[in-house]
This record gives C-alpha cells, structure tokens and sequence, in this order.
C-alpha cells in the first residue's frame, strides 16, 4: 500500500475525485495527506472532511518568495508524512530543487488538455481551456503525467479525449473536461502506478 500526498491550489474537484476512489479504484494508495500553497483552497475544506490531515506552505508568505526554500518546505511535509506517490490535482505552482529530486519519477500530476496541445508555463486552470477555444479545437481532454524538470514535459500515463460542442465558454468546457475526463482519469491512472503497472 503506497502512501500518497496530495497537493492542491483551490477548489479541489480532482482531491475529491480521489478522496471518492479510495477502496474502489485505489485500492493500491491512500491519501495521508494534503498540502496547499494557499490558506484559502476550498480543497482543505474537502480534506478536512474526509479526515485527512492538512498543512498550508505558501510560497511568499512562509518562504519569503524562494522557491528552493518553497520546495524545501513541501519535500519535508511530505516525508514526515511518509509520502511514496505525490499527486499534483490542481496545483499551480512550480517547484524544483530538493522536491523534484527527493520524488523523482514519484510524482503525477493532472493537466486539462492533451498534452502537447495548451501547455507548459503559465498555462493551467481556465487559460489552458480559453487558449483552446481560441485556437478552435473541436477535441480537447486531460492528461495525467509524471513530473520532471520541463513543465508538462513528463511521460505520459494517461490521456482522455473530450469534445468542444458549439457555445462552450472556458467554464462549460472545463467543466465537461473534468466530468468526461479528470476525475476518471486522474483516480485510474494514481492506482495503476501505486500498482505498479506504468
Ligand atoms: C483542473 O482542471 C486541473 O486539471 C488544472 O486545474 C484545475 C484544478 O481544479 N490543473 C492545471 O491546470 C495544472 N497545470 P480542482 O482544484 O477543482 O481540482
């Protein structure tokens, strides 16, 4: 049974997805814990619910805006928590350093495009949907991947497609992404790798 960690940015739809899964799909992994850079992520709430522990690690307000300090700071959460298998479900901030090196190949995160379409820096949350939908893309989706040094550059595990119907806005096509796509994916990728199986 891995332990895994999960760390979150804000609502917290994805954690919830995961929280949902445990014992049906995850049956390999369970969440002993979440962190978030903001004090105000409705995802602690979610976290707080299911009875999971939680901490907040904010990258200016308790790592005076250094980011090795930043990524410092989360790799020790997460090994006094025990952490094999970190999961980034909505988490927009970037790290590297000790973190990345600590859980190298360990770390999976959720993007909500297929990847290499409306990626990299600077594309997350309702931009990567709005650059979609401004290109003109009749199929979009998400895409789960582990993490390494190029932002959303990682080998893939899982990929879903999803299609743009006529009248979407970034928030209707968000939506239906996380619907159709995120919130199957990202649990049945996090079990087949706490498996073994990728
Ligand atoms: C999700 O759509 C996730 O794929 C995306 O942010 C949203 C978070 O929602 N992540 C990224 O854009 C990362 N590059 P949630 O907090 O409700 O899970």
């Amino acid at each position: 049974m891995k332990n895994i960690g999960v760390l979150i940015s804000g609502g917290g739809t994805n954690l919830q997805a995961l929280i949902d899964k445990q014992g049906s799909v995850i049956k390999s992994g369970r969440i002993v814990c979440v962190c978030s850079n903001s004090a105000s992520a409705y995802g602690l709430e979610r976290a707080k619910k299911a009875g999971i522990p939680t901490k907040v690690i904010r990258k200016n307000a308790d790592c005076g805006g250094d980011i090795n300090e930043f990524s410092h700071r989360i790799c020790g959460y997460m090994k006094e928590m025990n952490v094999d298998v970190i999961v980034l479900a909505g988490f927009m901030a970037i790290f590297g350093g000790e973190l990345l090196n600590e859980y190298s190949g360990r770390i999976i995160n959720i993007h909500p495009s297929l990847i290499p379409s409306f990626c990299g820096k600077g594309m997350y949350g309702l931009k990567v949907h709005e650059a979609a939908l401004d290109y003109g893309v009749k199929v979009t989706g998400a895409t789960v991947h582990l993490v390494n040094e190029i932002v959303d550059g990682g080998k893939i595990l899982m990929q879903k497609a999803v299609y743009v119907k006529e009248g979407d806005t970034p928030e209707t096509l968000q939506r239906r992404v996380m619907e159709e796509a995120e919130w199957i994916i990202l649990p049945e990728a996090v079990e087949k790798f706490c498996a073994g199986e990728v």
